[in-house]
């Protein structure tokens, strides 16, 4: 059987590697590999990877605020303009209470962002794909980072979540990531019946991301 193309998202998170001149170095191999990747960069990074790639580029973080006096918080209507066309909501290491969540959303789906909501875990991605994020993407917290793959780790949570958010949300799309390293991990990934995988490290902080890049969009 044919196997739809995975979605991928790379988040770049704050790694020397991936921020800065090494933001834009790491967009322009990843457009090498392929235009359909998804990079999800530190809010300084968005315009200049905008502007000198053809990737959607999407925010790692917004807070749900208006123009005003907030300051240090990341304005929607800032990173939008930069070019920003999504934004993560509640990534693990950003974790926001469920009110926070709701705002969050609201203020991207005004601005027309692509919005994707992280989860811990299988329960907690049904109850968030009601809120009717584009994408759950669920990384159980104790693999990121790790050498363990979800989808070797966990096959089950995978399996768990595809079914509890089809169930919950057949609309919404499911990512899922922490510790995918290669087009194996993928390919398991969506034979559990997610959509594709949010990844970091395994591309971050690869001696050869090329490699790697084309490993994973190798499915
Ligand atoms: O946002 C992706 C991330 O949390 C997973 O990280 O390094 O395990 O791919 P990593």
């Amino acid at each position: 059987m044919l196997m739809k193309k995975p979605i991928i998202v790379l988040n770049f998170k704050n790694n020397k590697s991936s921020v800065g001149k090494n933001a834009l170095k790491l967009s322009q191999i990843a457009e090498s590999i392929s235009k359909k990747i998804i990079v999800c960069v530190q809010a300084a990074d968005i315009y200049p990877i905008s502007k000198s790639t053809g990737l959607k580029v999407f925010a790692q973080h917004i807070d749900p605020i208006d123009f005003g006096s907030d300051t240090g918080f990341i304005l929607p209507e800032s990173v939008r303009s930069a070019g920003a066309k999504g934004t993560l909501i509640n990534h693990s290491e950003h974790r926001l209470d469920l009110s926070t969540i709701k705002a969050t959303l609201r203020r991207a789906k005004d601005l027309h962002m692509t919005t994707i909501i992280c989860a811990k875990d299988a329960k907690e991605s049904a109850m968030l794909s009601k809120l009717n994020p584009d994408y759950i993407a669920m990384e159980p917290p104790e693999l990121i980072g790790g050498d363990i793959s979800v989808s070797t780790a966990k096959p089950q949570v995978i399996k768990n979540t595809v079914d509890l958010v089809k169930k919950a949300n057949p609309k919404v799309l499911i990512l899922v990531g922490a510790g995918v390293k290669t087009g194996e991990d993928v390919k398991k990934s969506l034979e559990l019946g997610a959509d594709g995988i949010l990844i970091a490290s395994g591309v971050t902080k690869a001696k050869y991301p090329v490699k790697v890049l084309k490993d994973l969009c190798s499915i």
